[in-house]
């Protein structure tokens, strides 16, 4: 039997239970894979919380490496014994061990531990396909980017830096501060005690900034609106304090301003891109220019600690499970 976190009802991280689950032989167009790590990521409390709805009971999670331990019929995309990570797919990855889609794993290169692949499957993809596909970024332009210390946060810190990117960074506190300073991010704004807007128009001399990245969702909104220069782009693409509701004459009086709300499925399909995505982030890895570990761990079992950390801004950089 398989151990594996699951929830049979939405609320508060109680309700995550671990279970012993049945895990057969793959089927067709299937891998078993056993995981060394689980990855946590915000979107895993918006499926807890029900935020994104999902039939119940189920599994939780969409972030793992690990190994191939077997395959089904037609696979072709791995082999037994590869080294793998994913980020899509169902729900499930809370888990020692789970049946997967071949299609959506992603071999893992020599070079690239289990251990910092479990800190860069979900949070680098998405700094890459957020800085390199939905507002691309050349080099030289100055953004903001909320929540730097974060999972995501300090691979985008990182990934700024190699761009030649100025990046504003926001984060709670002075702590968090010094460690996005310690990852390339060039300016930091402490939000419980600087105004967003007012920093960033002064760090650019009045001008604003040509592209905001809000994961961070209602309660930034109105800075990162303000933030923008005249036709400047609103990447909408977390909402970790709540939803965000906007009435577009805002954007036209904020300065004629664009903004999108991306998610991860529609920038990393087919397959062969999104291991053309891998394959950027990994030979910056590779280059030591991106280097990821897990900051906090927590047993398999103890993910409702891990979610409580998470939620409650105790945490920086990645949070993994070690199942
Ligand atoms: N669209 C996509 O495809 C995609 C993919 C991956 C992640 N995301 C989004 O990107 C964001 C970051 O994900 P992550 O897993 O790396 O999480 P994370 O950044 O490690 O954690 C969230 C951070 O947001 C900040 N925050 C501000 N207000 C908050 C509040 N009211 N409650 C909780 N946190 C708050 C906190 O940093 P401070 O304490 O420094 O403020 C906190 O550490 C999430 O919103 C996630 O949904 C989107």
């Amino acid at each position: 039997m398989a151990q594996a976190i699951r929830i049979h009802e939405t609320g508060g991280p109680d309700v995550l239970r671990l279970e012993a689950v049945e895990v057969g032989d793959p089927g067709p167009g299937q891998a078993r894979v056993r995981h060394s790590y689980v990855a946590v990521n915000f979107i895993d409390i918006y499926f807890r919380t029900g935020r994104y709805p999902m039939p119940l009971p189920n599994g939780l999670g969409s972030d793992a490496v690990g190994v191939v331990e077997a395959v089904g019929a037609g696979v072709t995309e791995v082999k037994v014994g590869d080294r793998v990570g994913y980020l899509l797919g169902p729900q499930g990855a809370y888990s020692d061990v789970r049946v997967m889609p071949a299609e959506v794993l992603i071999p893992l290169p020599d070079g690239v531990s289990d251990r910092t692949a479990s800190a860069l499957m979900m949070k680098g993809m998405t700094a890459q396909y957020l800085f390199r596909q939905v507002y691309p970024l050349k080099g030289g332009e100055t953004i903001l980017y909320h929540a730097a210390a974060g999972g995501v946060g300090l691979v985008a810190c990182q990934w700024a830096k190699a761009l030649g990117v100025h990046m504003i960074g926001t984060v709670s506190t002075d702590e968090k501060a010094e460690i996005a300073r310690a990852h390339g991010c060039e300016h930091v704004i402490v939000t419980s005690r600087e105004d967003i807007a007012q920093r960033v128009r002064e760090i650019t001399d009045g001008q604003g900034v040509p592209v905001v990245y809000d994961s961070v969702g209602k309660d930034t909104l109105m800075a990162s609106l303000d933030s923008l220069r005249p036709r400047g782009t609103l990447v909408s693409n977390g909402t970790s304090s709540g939803p965000v509701v906007v009435d577009s004459t805002l954007l036209a009086v904020k300065g004629s301003l664009w903004m999108t709300r991306p998610a991860m499925v529609h920038y990393a399909t087919p397959r062969s891109h999104m291991l053309d995505m891998a394959q950027e982030l990994f030979d910056l890895v590779l280059a030591g220019k991106i280097q990821g570990e897990p900051n906090q761990s927590f047993a398999l079992a103890d993910a409702a600690e891990a979610h409580r950390a998470l939620e409650s801004r105790r945490t920086v950089g990645a949070t993994v499970l070690v199942p």
